[in-house]
């Protein structure tokens, strides 16, 4: 099924880049199920095509797809002209690899900055008034024991990272750029830990090469596909010695997005940028989550205590008041719903494996 026709007010026309990654496939799936039309700018430098089939499987709707780099302008604003009438960017397209950040700090810096920069520029040029970014807890750093959990006025500390600095250069810009009054207002969500995967299976996180994420980790290890799972460190300050975390699922982090797009097509918004915390309000250490994959899982995930891993914060969760009141959104999902749709997604991906090692083995 092709989407609705352009041009109609009940169907408001969003620019989503990044939208064939993780998070950002899972907001598309929002989006269309909340009757958004929705155009896709993805340079598949860390998807795939298909992930355009899964959202049509769960949807019955394929969105829009633009082959394009957010650091082509050109390419770009062909896309704002082609596409006439977009109301709002959800602008998710952005490397997102701390270690990888270290080690080619320019990748990330040309890539997350200048994205972003000629998303804002076009946005005036096209009537483009909305955008909702895709921040990290990050930028909180290691939060002092007083402000945890962490809520939107707790201090913003150093990056340790090139990649959390794109982030925080990244707030900066739109916070400048709003208030140059251009016409823009913005809402930056500020993510905690992302995990699990849309409950039919057909879309969720494809990490390429060797996770660095615990969970696509743990789930691999599970299936076999890694020996062990090391856990980074049990001499740290928490109650199993594990760090903490504030692990959401990604479809209630996805809903967020669309009631965020709500808020500023409906002129609802008290500031020109508005910062909201999406977690669930409760830290789980990693050993909780290995223990509680492996049970609501009926699985092993061998594992072994290894040194702490350079630069990871010790413990960090959100306090989501804001967003529960002022957005009225709130993560729905349990941790062990979230942790079966990680098993359920692994699972799926090795069927897959299977039949492309089929599918080869014919064709020769
Ligand atoms: N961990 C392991 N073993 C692994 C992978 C992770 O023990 O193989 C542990 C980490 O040490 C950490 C926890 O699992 O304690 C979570 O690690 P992740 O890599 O999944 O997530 P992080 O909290 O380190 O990173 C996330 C985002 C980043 C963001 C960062 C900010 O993935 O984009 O939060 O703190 F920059």
């Amino acid at each position: 099924m092709r989407q609705v026709d352009l041009h109609t007010p009940e169907h408001p026309l969003i620019l989503v880049t990044g939208g064939m990654g993780y998070i950002g496939s899972h907001t598309v799936v929002e989006l269309l199920q909340s009757g958004y039309q929705v155009i896709i700018v993805d340079n598949l430098s860390n998807s795939t095509v298909k992930v355009l089939d899964g959202i049509e499987k769960i949807t019955g709707i394929r969105p829009y797809f633009e082959n394009v780099d957010c650091l082509d302008y050109v390419a770009l604003d062909k896309i704002f002209i082609k596409y006439i009438g977009i109301q709002a960017v959800i602008h998710f397209a952005a490397r997102k690899a701390v270690g990888e950040s270290v080690e080619k700090p320019l990748l990330y810096y040309r890539n997350n900055i200048a994205s972003l920069i000629n998303i804002l520029e076009l946005m005036p040029r096209h009537d483009v008034k909305h955008i909702v970014f895709s921040s990290s807890c990050t930028v909180y750093g290691q939060p002092k024991p007083e402000d945890l959990p962490v809520n939107e006025q707790a201090p913003i500390q150093p990056a340790t990272s090139p990649y959390g600095n794109t982030k925080q250069i990244n707030e900066e810009i739109i916070n400048d750029t709003v208030h140059a009054n251009i016409g823009i207002n913005a809402i930056m969500l500020r993510y905690f830990n992302p995990i699990g995967a849309h409950p039919s299976a057909e879309i969720g996180e494809l990490p390429i090469g060797v996770p660095n994420n615990l969970l696509p980790f743990v789930s691999q290890t599970a299936i076999g596909l890694r020996g062990e799972l090391k856990i980074f460190g049990n001499d740290y300050n928490t109650p199993d010695g594990t760090c903490i975390r504030d692990y959401i699922n990604v479809v209630d982090l996805a809903k967020a997005h669309v009631v965020a797009l709500q808020r500023m097509l409906s002129d609802k918004m008290e500031e020109k940028v508005e910062v909201f915390n999406l977690g669930t309000g409760r830290g789980l250490s990693v050993m909780e989550i290995v223990k509680t994959f492996e049970q609501v899982n009926n699985v092993k995930v061998p594992y072994k205590i290894v040194g702490r891993r350079e630069g990871d914060i010790e413990q960090v969760w959100a306090d989501p008041t804001k967003a529960n009141t002022v957005l009225g959104w709130k993560a729905q999902e349990t941790v062990e719903n979230t942790l079966q749709s990680v098993w359920r997604w692994e699972q799926k991906l090795k069927i897959k494996r299977e039949q492309q090692i089929e599918e080869s083995k014919l064709s020769e």
